[in-house]
């Protein structure tokens, strides 16, 4: 019998997904990501020292796990050699477990040009990775994907239209530099290796890892609220970050997903611009990102920070699916006095709280629900109960003891 989990951010991203993904990998035989690029980031400690992930899944520091880059990805080689090269440094092997979709559509030197002008004027805050037109040019049908490396004279062809093309949005209607065709092209065919020892027809090789009953975790990047359907569009990434997006980015069917665990911190942080009903500007603000440490894991920028939104929450379970919570953090709220939730908003779309009494103790040495103060127990069966759903995991901490499994 498989046991296949998909493992999704139910917020804006930030949620702790890489140590959950990776105590879980320990269980499975694969590990797979169905969207986003290298705008993701996870930090983990390998032999003590700190690795940020940005597009390998981090079941990578598993041995006999398997991960695969699937379709729905949009694909940085120069990003992804860097990364794979100091992994490899930390005598992390790739070889024969390790497989990228020759449907991703790749990220180019000037997708990421243009990220970054438009930004300026547009003011997503993207993280200027190239997401966006990468995802454009994918949609418009005129994306390079990393198959086309196969044939580098067709390459040369199709790439040329296309960089004429980034090079005409650049110049005319940024006013911006223009990025050499030669250039272009000597950064994918410089990493051509990537190509020979990974390629693979991830549908097909999914197809049968499902049919074989082995057990894997599909892993999303970014969050639900970020997604460019149901998320807080414009402010949003360009791809499916909630469920429906691991069917058209993996190839797999929703019937062969088992489980669906959603991840929350106990609040609420965001990066970037947009909405945020329930974000703070006073001392808790201050308080919730020195002691969560917010600040983005691939950009570095300081996260803004507020309470839990369970109003949001409740429609994002809906459109996942979600079986299982986890929440994360929760230690960080051990010094507040007072914890306030989001449980609807008024006509003018203000948060109506529910306001909690902290529990003023360490949560951080807590390994079962019981270990937990009252207060911070009844906070949680609050969550469990509003959103009609049950907190089956959370997480007390960074290291992977941290965590408190319920039944
Ligand atoms: P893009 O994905 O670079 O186009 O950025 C679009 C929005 O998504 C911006 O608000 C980013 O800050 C946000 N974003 C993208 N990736 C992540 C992530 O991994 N964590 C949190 N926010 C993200």
């Amino acid at each position: 019998m498989s046991n296949n989990t998909l493992i999704l951010g139910l917020q804006w991203g930030d949620e702790g997904k890489g140590k959950i993904v990776d105590a879980l990998a320990e269980s499975s035989e694969a590990v797979c990501r169905f969207q986003g690029g290298h705008n993701a980031g996870h930090t983990l400690k390998v032999d003590g020292e700190q690795k940020v992930l940005h597009l390998v899944p981090s079941g990578i520091l598993h041995p006999s796990v398997h991960c695969v880059l699937g379709n729905g990805l949009v694909l940085s080689l120069p990003a992804l050699a860097k990364e794979i090269k100091e992994l490899q440094e930390s005598e992390i092997n790739f070889k024969d477990r390790f497989y990228i979709s020759e449907d991703c559509s790749l990220i180019l030197p000037t997708h990421i040009a243009i990220d970054q002008v438009r930004d300026k004027e547009e003011g997503i805050g993207t993280t200027g990775r190239g997401i966006g037109p990468a995802y454009e040019d994918k949609i418009a049908r005129r994306a390079v994907r990393f198959g086309d490396l196969k044939n580098l004279e067709e390459l040369n062809i199709k790439l040329l239209t296309l960089v004429n093309y980034h090079n005409q949005i650049l110049q005319n209607l940024y006013n911006a530099q223009p990025i050499a065709f030669e250039d272009v092209l000597e950064e994918l065919t410089s990493n051509i290796d990537l190509y020979n020892k990974y390629h693979c027809k991830t549908q097909d090789l999914l197809k049968l890892w499902v049919k074989q009953g082995k057990s894997i975790l599909f892993e999303g990047a970014q969050g639900s609220m970020l997604d460019i359907d149901h998320g807080t569009y414009p402010y949003v990434t360009s791809s499916s970050t909630t469920a429906g997006g691991l069917s058209s980015g993996l190839g797999v069917g929703p019937r062969h997903i088992d489980s669906i665990l959603g991840i929350t911190k106990a609040y609420t942080t965001r990066v970037g611009e947009g909405p945020f009903a329930t974000e703070l500007f006073d001392s808790n603000a201050d308080q919730l990102a020195k002691i969560g440490h917010e600040f983005g894991a691939t950009t570095g920028r300081p996260r803004r920070c507020g309470w839990l939104d369970l109003k949001a929450l409740e429609t994002i379970v809906f459109i996942n699916s979600v079986s299982n919570l986890c929440i994360t953090k929760l230690d960080v709220l051990d010094g507040f006095e007072a914890i306030q939730v989001c449980i609807d908003y008024d006509q003018n779309q203000q948060p109506i709280y529910k306001t909690f009494s902290g529990w003023k103790q360490d949560t951080s040495n807590a390994r079962s629900f019981n270990d937990l103060p009252k207060a911070a127990q009844d906070y949680i069966l609050f969550i469990e109960e509003t959103l009609d759903c049950p907190v089956g995991i959370v997480s007390v901490g960074p290291s992977r003891d941290q965590t408190i499994y319920r039944d």
